[in-house]
């Protein structure tokens, strides 16, 4: 079987870890172009896989493509998703899906109309303690699951956005740490309890982050159709990235993870389920532990399914709902009270602050 030609475009902090994982699975595909305003980075990205490099879509254009990785800054997923699958690419791009739920339904609707796949990175889901746990929880092991609830204290400094020119804006990265940071941890919760939001009441908060104008802090109450209340709380002014720590409290047990370490409790025994997955040959070292090493089984995960056309596992509408859950904690900060499903989303000038009715 020939291989798949695929493309990158991005090459900034994130490509590190498609590097890895492009080497891993360099039986299935092979990078053909990579692409970055920054001529620089595209070259460094290009060169060890003996590939071509560019500075915008049109080289791209250039190559036959057939899977385009978006890395890029929050408002081109759109955007550069659409375009690439106008031009006949499938495409996987980074979280979040988009910066608005409007956005998100015009990538879904490109994706109908070209027959492209599309799919959105949330490579946490991969982690063999996810999967597991996930299982058990919807074959019933802990019981009705009554509560849930996530814990995320990172560290992000001045120096991380200082020399980004969108990260902590709300123009070009959407939000703050939930968009970005505690984004993953709500996915997770939502994937694993395999429920769908009724209600959102929240709030968010810049308490630390004074040149900021996004939110250095969250905190909410969803209240799923299954009945659970997931309880929610997100900061990136701690003084470290210490694990998150996510837990689904059911009436027979509890479960939960410790970063990506997974526990549960069941008949008063306390069980672990160790990550199993190996950082790849050279790979990973350059990344931050908390991006964890599932990016290569998401990426097979989705060749898969592009070469046998089947649909993909975290596709658009997977994308949308965990960033719906985000942008009703905007919504419901705003409107200070409790946001039901489905609403109206907006766009963000600050924090509080609508820039535009209809995005
Ligand atoms: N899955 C994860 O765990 C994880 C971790 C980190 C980042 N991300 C996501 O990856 C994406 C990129 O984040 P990052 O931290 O690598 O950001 P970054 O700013 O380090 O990299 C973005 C790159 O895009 C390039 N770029 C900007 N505009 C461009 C354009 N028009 N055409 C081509 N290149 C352009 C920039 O020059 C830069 O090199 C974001 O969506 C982010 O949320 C995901």
């Amino acid at each position: 079987m020939s291989k798949l030609r695929i493309a990158i475009m991005g090459c900034g902090r994130i490509s590190a870890s498609y590097a890895a994982a492009f080497r891993q699975l360099q039986e299935t595909v092979q990078l053909i172009c990579a692409v970055d305003i920054d001529i620089l980075k595209a070259k460094a990205f290009a060169e060890p896989f003996g590939a071509a490099y560019g500075t915008c879509f049109e080289d791209l254009e250039k190559q036959q493509i057939d899977v385009l990785h978006l890395c890029l800054p929050h408002y081109l997923h759109a955007p550069m998703a659409v375009r690439a699958m106008q031009a006949g690419m499938h495409v996987l791009t980074e979280k979040p899906v988009a910066m608005t739920l409007q956005e998100a339904d015009q990538m879904a609707k490109a994706a109908k109309q070209t027959g492209k796949k599309l799919g959105v990175i949330f490579q946490t889901r991969y982690e063999e303690s996810v999967i597991t746990l996930r299982r058990m929880i919807q074959e019933g092991a802990f019981g009705r699951i009554l509560s849930a609830r996530s814990f995320l204290t990172w560290n992000r400094p001045y120096s991380y956005y200082e020399g980004s020119d969108w990260k902590g804006t709300w123009e070009r990265e959407g939000g703050g740490v939930l968009i970005d940071q505690a984004i993953h941890s709500i996915d997770r919760v939502r994937h694993m309890l395999g429920s769908e939001v009724e209600w959102i009441d929240g709030s968010i908060h810049n308490h630390c982050h004074d040149r900021l104008l996004v939110e250095d802090s969250a905190e909410a109450a969803i209240r799923f159709k299954n009945g659970c209340i997931y309880s929610l709380y997100a900061c990136n002014s701690y003084a470290d990235d210490v694990p998150i720590y996510l837990e689904f409290f059911g009436e027979k047990g509890r479960c939960g993870l410790r970063q990506d370490v997974g526990f549960y409790e069941l008949d008063g025994k306390m069980h672990t389920i160790p990550v199993t997955t190996q950082t790849p040959d050279g790979a990973s070292s350059a990344t931050p532990s908390y991006w964890g090493e599932s990016h290569p089984k998401q990426l097979l995960d989705f060749y898969t399914s592009v070469l046998s056309d089947t649909p993909v596992a975290v596709d658009v509408e997977e994308g949308r709902r965990t960033l719906e859950i985000i942008k009703g904690i905007y919504l419901s900060s705003l409107k200070r009270g409790r946001i039901y499903l489905p609403f109206e989303d907006v766009k963000y000038c600050g924090l509080n602050q609508i820039q535009t009715q209809t995005p």
